[in-house]
């Protein structure tokens, strides 16, 4: 019997389509995004100076950041290098295996968040997009199966729901959304909604999926400035944040229960944002609140443009504008989702997953 096991555990080695590092995929919208929406008319876009200033290019590159954002890290972390945007027309032949970014800024659970920035790519597109995605795998590599393994074995980061407050329920003072929904039910709306995306994302193979929640909403710069009175974090949208996040971990749970394996782990984003938003100091930031480019009351007015304040020094803030965190805060999620307890990650932490899935 051992016997059987050790040949059955060579050949996978052998079969696998990649040497070493396992293919990364990334869903969601602007905290991920790594540059999609530079190919799509829309306003929802990190094309332009000063973002980037911090990349190694110190160009813009698409990524709502300074420098790098949360995949870009996870993917250093794992020692490979970034996924590319799925749009990129350079994402092809064997760069196809390191796996794809399929992110885009603006997006949300809901069909109807985000149509204020016209043309993005809707979670469900970019479940389609992945579709085509191994389609164009199998050409590479001759072979569905591996295909398969490769996806089966691939880590996954999906992050959405933000913009469904955001860019929805709380976009203008009355929305359909908020005349519909109470913010108790809204919040199990999305929740039932998201977990048809899950359960389409386990359909096309899926089988280690890091689901962010969403983080402290009324804390961002952003709501500091136009929601807040005493720069206390605004209350509707910190509620929006307690409700939903609890409803998401516990769909999750169920989930797994429900396929009999922990293929999701819920990354609990607003306790890791919390920890430096309640103490900036030891983080080594000298704010939480005023982001680092924008204009107005914490630079939390508009959007980041060239035309608006710049900090010197972009590790010593929370926020890079007024929605995205920093690299350096990204840096500390990142850590947090390889090495945090069950109060950030359950069922598990990423070092472990890291470990059971050799
Ligand atoms: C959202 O769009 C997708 C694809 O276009 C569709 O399958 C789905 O039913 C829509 N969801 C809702 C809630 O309308
Ligand atoms: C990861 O999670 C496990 C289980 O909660 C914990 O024991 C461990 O300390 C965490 N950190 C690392 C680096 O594994």
């Amino acid at each position: 019997m051992l016997g059987f096991f050790l040949v059955v555990a060579t050949m996978a080695r052998v079969a696998a389509p990649v040497e070493g590092a396992r293919a990364f995929f990334v869903f969601g919208d602007s905290l991920v995004d790594n540059g999609n929406n530079n190919y799509l008319i829309t306003t929802a876009r990190a094309d332009s100076p000063p973002y980037g200033i911090d990349y190694p290019t110190h160009r813009p590159t698409g990524r709502f950041s300074n420098g790098y954002n949360i995949p870009d890290i996870i993917s250093q972390e794992l020692g490979a290098e970034s996924t590319m945007a799925y749009l990129n027309p350079e994402l092809s032949g064997e760069k196809l295996l390191v796996g794809a970014n399929f992110a885009s800024a603006g997006i949300g659970i809901l069909n109807d968040t985000g149509v204020q920035f016209a043309n993005i790519i809707r979670i469900w597109r970019q479940l389609e997009f992945f579709q085509d995605y191994q389609t164009r795998v199998s050409a590479v590599i001759g072979d569905e199966e591996q295909t398969k393994a490769l996806v089966n074995k691939a880590l996954v980061l999906i992050t959405l729901g933000g913009n469904d407050f955001v860019n929805n329920y709380f976009l203008t003072p009355i929305t359909l959304r908020r005349l519909q929904f109470n913010l108790q039910d809204f919040s199990k709306f999305l929740i039932s909604e998201y977990k048809k995306v899950l359960q389409r994302l386990y359909d096309l193979g899926a089988r280690r999926v890091l689901v962010t929640g969403t983080g402290p909403l009324g804390c961002v710069p952003s709501s500091l400035a136009t929601r807040s009175t005493n720069g206390q974090c605004a209350e509707e949208p910190q509620r929006a944040s307690a409700i939903y996040n609890p409803l998401l971990e516990q769909m999750i749970s169920g989930l797994n229960q429900q396929l009999g394996s922990s293929v999701f782990v819920a990354v609990n984003t607003m306790n890791m944002q919390n920890d430096f938003i309640s103490n900036p100091q030891a983080f080594g930031f000298i704010t939480s609140k005023v982001a680092c480019c924008g204009q107005g009351p914490y630079n939390g007015v508009g959007v980041c443009t060239p035309a608006s304040n710049l900090c010197p020094n972009r590790d010593l803030y929370a926020f890079w504008d007024p929605f995205h965190p920093t690299e350096k805060a990204n840096r500390i999620i990142v850590q947090t989702i390889f090495t945090g307890s069950d109060k950030y990650m359950s069922p598990m932490n990423l070092s472990t997953i890291m470990e059971l899935d050799i």
